[in-house]
Parts: C-alpha cells; sequence; structure tokens
C-alpha cells in the first residue's frame, strides 16, 4: 500500500520571531508519496506524538552552536514517539512491527529510519511512554544532570528555578528537593503555574515573574540569599537572581528561552556579582553526559515510580498542522509540563496490544 507522507520544512527564515503562518510563515506543508519497499536497515514509522522545544528557534539561525542549523528546505528537525510499521529485513531481530519507539524523525507523519535513530521504548511499569519524551527523556535528562552535576544542592540550600512549571524546570526543582534543599522555589508566568508548582509539586515558594513586585517577593523568598540557580530564562530574571546570589553559589545556564525570539539578546548587568560573590556560572549541553544516561534514567525512573517526582504534559491536538502554531505558543507559555502535538491519535494505532 502506498503511503502519503505530509512534512513540514522549513521555508523562510524568521524575522525574528517564528511565524506559523501556513501560506506564508516559517515552515511550509509539503506532501511526498513513501516508496512501498522499506530498504533492509532501515524502519518505517508512523510519528504520532512530536515534541515540541525551545531550542528551536536556535536550530533555525544560530550560527555556531551545539548543533548545525536546519537548513532552509529541508523538514524540520524534532524528536517523536512514534510506532514501527514496517521492519527493513535486516532489522527484523530488533524490531517488530507495533514497537513503539522514540525517533529522531523530524516534523512528519511517517519517517523512514535506521536503527540508530529510533531507540525501543522502555519506561517502568505504571510509567507513560509518552515519559520517554518528557522526564524519561531529554528534558528530564537536562534537569538530572544540570542540578546534579552544575547545581550540585546540598541540603540546607536554596534552590531557586526558572521556567520552573516547564519540562525541563519542574524535574530540576524536584530533584533539588530530593537532595535536601532547604527552600525550592519556581519562577513562572501565571498564578496557575504557581499554584501548581506549590500545591502538586512541593515547591516551598513559587513566583509569578508578571507580578509587578515579582522581585520583591524573590527577596523575600530568599532571606539566606541563592544557593543554586538553574536557569531556563535568562534576561531578567536571571539578572535579578545575580542580584540575590550567595557566596560560592552555582549558577546553572541551562537555557535562555526570554532571549530566544529577540533581535539583540540581553546580558545581565548584575554581572560583577559573580565576582564579589565568587559565583560559578556554567553552561552545559545534556549530550555532554550522554555515557551517564543509563544510570540517570535509572534514577529518575525510581523516584518517579515511587512517586517522588510528579510531571505533567501538554498536548495540543490538530494534527501535523498544529505544530508551527504549538511552537508559537510554547515561547509564549501556553503549556505546564513537556509540550506536544498529537499528529495522530494512539486509537489509531495498527495492533491495540501496543497502546501507549
Ligand atoms: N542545556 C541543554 O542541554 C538544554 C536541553 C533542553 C532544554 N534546554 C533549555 O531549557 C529551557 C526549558 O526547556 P523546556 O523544553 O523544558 O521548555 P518548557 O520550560 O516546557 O517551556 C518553555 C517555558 O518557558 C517560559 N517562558 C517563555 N518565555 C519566557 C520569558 N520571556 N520569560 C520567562 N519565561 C518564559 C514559558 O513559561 P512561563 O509561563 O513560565 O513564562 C514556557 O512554558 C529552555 O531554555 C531550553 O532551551 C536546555
Amino acid at each position: 500500500m502506498t503511503i502519503t507522507n505530509r512534512q513540514l520544512l522549513y521555508a523562510n527564515t524568521p524575522t525574528p520571531a517564528i511565524d506559523p503562518s501556513p501560506t506564508s510563515g516559517t515552515f511550509k506543508i509539503n506532501t511526498i508519496t513513501l516508496p512501498d519497499d522499506v530498504p533492509d536497515d532501515k524502519l518505517l514509522l508512523r510519528i504520532h506524538y512530536l515534541a515540541l522545544e525551545p531550542a528551536m528557534r536556535q536550530w533555525l539561525t544560530a550560527k555556531r552552536s551545539y548543533i548545525a542549523p536546519v537548513e532552509l528546505g529541508a523538514v524540520m528537525r524534532g524528536q517523536s514517539i512514534a510506532q514501527v510499521i514496517r521492519v527493513g529485513s535486516g532489522l527484523t531481530s530488533q524490531y517488530q512491527v507495533g514497537d513503539w519507539v522514540v525517533a529522531y524523525s523530524g516534523w512528519q507523519e511517517y519517517a523512514v529510519l535506521g536503527a540508530k535513530e529510533a531507540q525501543k521504548i522502555a519506561v517502568p511499569t505504571g510509567c507513560r511512554p509518552t515519559d520517554a519524551m518528557s522526564v524519561l527523556g531529554m528534558t528530564g535528562l537536562t534537569a538530572y544532570f544540570g542540578m546534579m552535576e552544575v547545581g550540585q544542592p546540598k541540603a540546607g540550600d536554596t534552590v531557586v528555578v526558572s521556567g520552573a512549571a516547564g519540562a525541563t524546570g519542574m524535574v530540576a526543582g524536584q530533584i533539588a528537593k530530593i537532595h535536601g534543599a532547604k527552600r525550592v522555589i519556581g519562577i513562572a508566568g501565571s498564578a496557575d503555574k504557581c499554584d501548581f508548582l506549590r500545591n502538586e509539586l512541593g515547591f516551598d515558594y513559587a513566583i509569578n515573574y508578571k507580578d509587578e513586585d515579582w522581585m520583591k517577593q524573590l527577596k523575600d523568598a530568599t532571606p539566606e540569599y541563592i544557593d543554586v540557580f538553574f536557569d531556563n530564562v535568562g534576561g531578567e530574571i536571571l539578572d535579578a537572581c545575580l542580584g540575590r546570589a550567595a557566596q560560592f553559589s552555582r549558577f546553572v545556564i541551562c537555557g535562555a528561552i526570554s532571549q530566544y525570539n529577540v533581535a539583540k539578546p540581553q546580558g545581565p548587568s548584575n554581572i560583577m556579582q559573580v565576582i564579589s560573590q565568587r559565583v560559578k556560572m556554567q553552561g552545559f549541553i545534556v549530550f555532554d553526559y550522554a555515557k551517564q544516561y543509563p544510570e540517570a534514567l535509572k534514577n529518575l525512573g525510581l523516584w518517579l515510580t515511587q512517586g517522588k517526582i510528579q510531571r505533567k504534559e501538554h498536548i495540543v491536538q490538530g494534527g501535523l498542522e498544529a505544530t508551527p502554531q504549538g511552537l508559537v505558543d510554547l515561547y509564549g507559555g501556553a503549556n505546564t509540563g513537556k509540550m506536544m502535538v498529537e499528529v495522530v491519535p494512539v486509537s489509531e494505532a495498527i495492533d491495540d496490544k501496543a497502546k501507549l
């Protein structure tokens, strides 16, 4: 049976924000027909969930970064949860039709990929396969290594997390709590997100950075200053936290989403606090720790099944077409937890036994 595959191609350079318009925007739909035969060393996958990530804006234009930019005209890069629907003859000992995988598929409905680009999902009993793209995937690992390797929270520490209700931030804050932090403070963009952090995740304080007096709230919540700051946001929030840095504090520079869509990114004016308070400020990329993924996943899986880590997902409906607007909404803060697009519901999976 011939398969028609719809894809989203990178069509126009953002100026500087992403334009979700389906006709003249940053991405455009392309339709191709896939050949009937799958090569011996490939799998044919049907994509069910596409991950949305803040770094995608960087992937479009950043010239010198940790990953090459996506080329104009190429399928937009992205991870997905997909189901194996055909197996090349050389891979039948490793995969079966119906297997679920985390795939480096890009933004499309189907993908033909090799084994290295399609990792079989293995989540602990009681967990959801979509966890493999969030708390047991890249964002969970990012939180884990950023907090454990760079932040190194100790019993009694005051830990602040920005972007705290997002996929990475919510896990980072909970890891600090597991490691005995005295005060974990989340910074997020709405009263509902702050309620969620306090009531469902056990953060000690949550500050809505859209409140007029948020800097005073930060000061009141950090009477012993900040020992670890896990930053997903950059800009004004990083600056304010530098103003509250404790001596010998660790500033984990994970992301700077407030600056990704602006023409001229803003640096911190409180940078001299790094000297006077002897702040260790370190950026990192999760891939640096690839060799330690198995151990990290074991710990994250354990904490998840023990209920020490709670998580949430934000699933965007509307199929592949909804992806560009979903990405714009991610920058706008629409999500609590990992944001994904449902390309096709699980009810349409080919094998009932393989249901997510
Ligand atoms: N270093 C690494 O290896 C690595 C790996 C993965 C991700 N990251 C970074 O980690 C960060 C979080 O990524 P994620 O995938 O977990 O996304 P996410 O936090 O689930 O979603 C992004 C959140 O950022 C917040 N935000 C957007 N604009 C903002 C602004 N101007 N000021 C403050 N907050 C803003 C929004 O929440 P509010 O409603 O709170 O504004 C939004 O929900 C990103 O900066 C990303 O680039 C780094």
